[in-house]
């Protein structure tokens, strides 16, 4: 059987560019025993991977020239060698950027096409729903009685940090690059959001936050960093979740001026990848699946259709043209 895969053809010099990615027909062989055959339906695009296709070693190991870029991804079963799946099956896993693909069973996740859409897994059940948990929970240490900024807002992780500040008592302020990015964080219950194209984070904190941030959790880094640390109540903590406005620069960006800040107001700066927390992962999955089911938390999602897409909107997601969490739709499921 053949597939189509998406490969790394070279490393980007800033944004990337379609022409750093690969399109390629090969031939796949059949499962051996502990294998199967899958269909991809769904694959995460994540900004993190954006790191993985430069050379450095990270927490995660770079994609190498002429192989297929990989994430996580939904695919359904079509042919099994191991008892615990069989065909028909929804899996939740990490995979190469394919439309079919033979892979070990044992790194798959089973999951129910019934608990809540199978796309779901990749955003408000599966990894930035949780990394929004974690990031307030254990990192942030957050409080009622908090004030919350989130950057990015309208985002994967942004949006559902927001939404689950809120379910868990305070107040929260977001901000996003349009209009109708900050139209959907109002809309998902923040008490207010700016468009930080408008204004600056420091000016609009002053105004919206006039006792202070509590916590804020950044996803993006650079002049939101600055305008926060400004703006930060005495004892505030930070959480570096992600600093996406860095991610593309060819030379090193200035540090925020204002660091003599966090002596001064005594803050607490704290970084983490959501894959050191997995002891968190059940208590996320039964709080996460109870608010979405309750209509709590609610969730957009960005779908661009076909696997020949993934890269383009793996590039958008730099450009800000996700609202929520971007996904790309390669096939429908069978049957
Ligand atoms: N620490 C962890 O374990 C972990 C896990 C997952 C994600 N993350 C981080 O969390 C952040 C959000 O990830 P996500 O998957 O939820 O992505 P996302 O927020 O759904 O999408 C990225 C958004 O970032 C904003 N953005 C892009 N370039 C920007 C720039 N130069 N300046 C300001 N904003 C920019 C855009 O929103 P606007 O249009 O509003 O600018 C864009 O829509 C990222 O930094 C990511 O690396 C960290």
């Amino acid at each position: 059987m053949k597939t189509t895969e998406i490969v790394l053809r070279k490393r980007p010099d800033g944004l990337p560019t379609a022409g750093d990615f690969g399109l390629r027909e090969i031939e796949l062989g059949v499962p051996a025993v502990g294998e199967v055959l899958v269909r991809l339906l769904w694959l995460s695009v994540d900004p993190y991977m954006r790191g993985r296709m430069s050379g450095l070693r990270t927490y995660v190991a770079p994609f190498q020239l002429d192989e297929p870029i990989a994430g996580a991804g939904v695919a359904q079963v079509l042919e099994s060698m191991d008892p615990a799946v069989v065909p028909g099956d929804f899996v939740l896993g990490n995979f190469r950027w394919r439309q079919f693909d033979v892979t070990s069973a044992a790194h798959l996740k089973r999951i129910d096409p019934d608990q809540a859409p199978l796309s779901a897994h990749l955003g408000v059940l599966g990894m930035p729903g949780f990394t929004a948990f974690v990031g307030l929970k254990r990192i942030g240490d957050l409080k009622p009685s908090d004030t919350v900024y989130i950057s990015a807002a309208a985002g994967a992780v942004g949006s559902f940090a927001g939404q689950i500040a809120k379910i868990l008592g305070a107040k929260v302020i977001g901000s996003a690059s349009s209009h109708e990015k900050v139209r959907s964080v109002v809309d998902k219950g923040f008490d207010a959001a700016f468009s930080y194209r408008e204004r600056s984070v420091s000016n609009a904190l002053k105004e919206l936050a006039p006792e202070g941030v509590d916590l804020y959790f950044d996803n993006v880094g650079g002049e939101h960093l600055q305008g926060a640390i400004s703006n930060m109540a005495n004892f505030g903590r930070i959480v570096m979740c992600g600093a996406i406005s860095q991610y593309n620069l060819t030379s090193p960006a200035p540090g925020p001026s204002n660091l003599s800040l966090v002596i001064s107001r005594r803050l607490t700066i704290r970084g983490f990848i959501v894959s050191d927390h997995s002891d968190m992962q059940d208590s996320f999955m039964a709080e996460a699946a109870d608010w979405l089911s309750s209509g709590k938390l609610k969730y957009d999602e960005t779908v661009r259709e076909g696997l020949e897409s993934a890269p383009g909107a793996l590039i958008e997601l730099f450009e800000g043209a996700n609202v929520g969490k971007m996904l790309v739709r390669v096939a429908p499921p069978e049957g």
